[in-house]
């Protein structure tokens, strides 16, 4: 079986392609040619690495039909961010592969009724928070929920009318050795791991008790294999990928300090506050992972694919940080 994965070598990719080399499938691995998976691994050798960047690609049209001559049996699509970018690549393959994964998020829920949130939940999405419009990053996620919502809608809808055989999966935040995890304040800053570490005082939102929910990079890739290998299961559904439980701010920020033998010296600021205290960037990463404070079910998951994820969020964020410390991002 010959599986074509766009976007493989970021942070699902590499854990997801080698599991894929070490089951017996076929690999290539569509990229721009400009990330390296964060792990070594001799699995790469066998993977045949096509390079095209999507997003001229598609603008000229053609992206659909250059991954269909790749002749895949199966896709996995881990970077597809707008609607009409998954119509271009549905329009080219339907009907010329066994199965297609598409990477989500669990974003979709925007600010979902109950907790833990199960897929079977209406979908309310909103808008990211929007940063200057010079920020072109923000700029062009500031929909990225909704997006990739309707993405959902338009791949179950196909695949339940028989059209095409897509399954849906939707990752937390993502974390592992090699990149920055989101951190006990609610965004990416790695100062705030330093200040914990160190016992200095963190500055907390409101109370402490919105959730994040982080997944091992290693548990996505767990989800997608089992996914593609449980078809029948898996074709027309869409799966929460997250560690068993969500995280509170305060009481991650708590179990943080402890690792290295602090109390957490903690001050909680209304949100006011909080931003005048806090760079516009760092804010507005908070407020993005906390107005949708996830807390997703992987019940689904464990029933339909068996998914049983090897690390609970802390562990997870753990490697993160022990590998922030080995790069001299934060010293120990
Ligand atoms: N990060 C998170 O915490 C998180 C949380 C929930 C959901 N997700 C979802 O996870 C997916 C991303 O997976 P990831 O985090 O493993 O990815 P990642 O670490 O951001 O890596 C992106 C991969 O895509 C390739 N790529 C980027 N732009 C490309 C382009 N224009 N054309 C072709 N290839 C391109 C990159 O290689 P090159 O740079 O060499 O092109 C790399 O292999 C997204 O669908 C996102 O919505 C992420």
């Amino acid at each position: 079986m010959r599986v074509v994965i766009i976007g493989g070598s970021g942070h699902v990719g590499t854990y997801l392609v080698p599991r894929l080399v070490e089951a017996g499938y076929e690999v290539v691995n569509v990229t721009r040619g400009q990330s390296k998976p964060y792990l070594p691994n001799a699995a790469w050798n066998a993977v045949q690495s096509v390079t095209i960047d999507r997003v001229p690609a598609e603008q000229a049209g053609t992206f659909g039909a250059q991954i269909a001559a790749l002749k895949p049996d199966i896709v996995i699509d881990m970077v597809c961010f707008t609607l009409a970018s998954a119509q271009q690549i549905v329009g080219a393959l339907e009907g010329q592969v066994q199965h297609f994964l598409h990477c989500g998020t669990i974003w979709v829920h925007g600010s979902p009724v109950q907790q833990p949130t199960t897929e079977d939940m209406p979908r309310k999405p909103f808008r990211k928070y929007q940063l200057g419009v010079n920020d072109v990053d923000a700029y062009l996620l500031d929909d990225y929920g909704g997006q990739k919502a309707a993405i959902e809608a338009y791949l179950l809808d196909r695949a339940r009318r028989g059209m095409f055989p897509a399954t849906v999966l939707h990752p937390g935040h993502i974390v592992g050795p090699g990149h920055l995890p989101v951190n006990p304040q609610g965004n990416g800053n790695p100062k705030v791991f330093q200040q914990l570490a160190a016992g200095d005082e963190l500055l907390i939102p409101n109370i402490g008790m919105e959730t994040v929910h982080h997944v091992h990079g290693d548990d996505v890739a767990q989800a997608f294999i089992r996914a593609l290998q449980g078809w029948s299961a898996s074709v027309g559904e869409a799966f929460h990928v997250v560690s068993p439980a969500a995280l509170t701010l305060r009481g991650y920020a708590e179990s943080v300090a402890g690792w290295f033998g602090k109390p957490a010296n903690l001050r909680y600021l209304g949100w006011d506050a909080f931003c005048e205290q806090v760079p516009e960037r760092d804010w507005a990463a908070t407020w993005d992972h906390i107005a949708h404070s996830p807390n997703a079910s992987i019940a689904k998951a464990q029933r339909l694919l068996g998914y049983q994820p090897r690390y609970s969020s802390l562990q997870a964020v753990y490697e993160a940080v022990q590998w922030m410390i080995e790069n001299q991002v934060i010293t120990g």
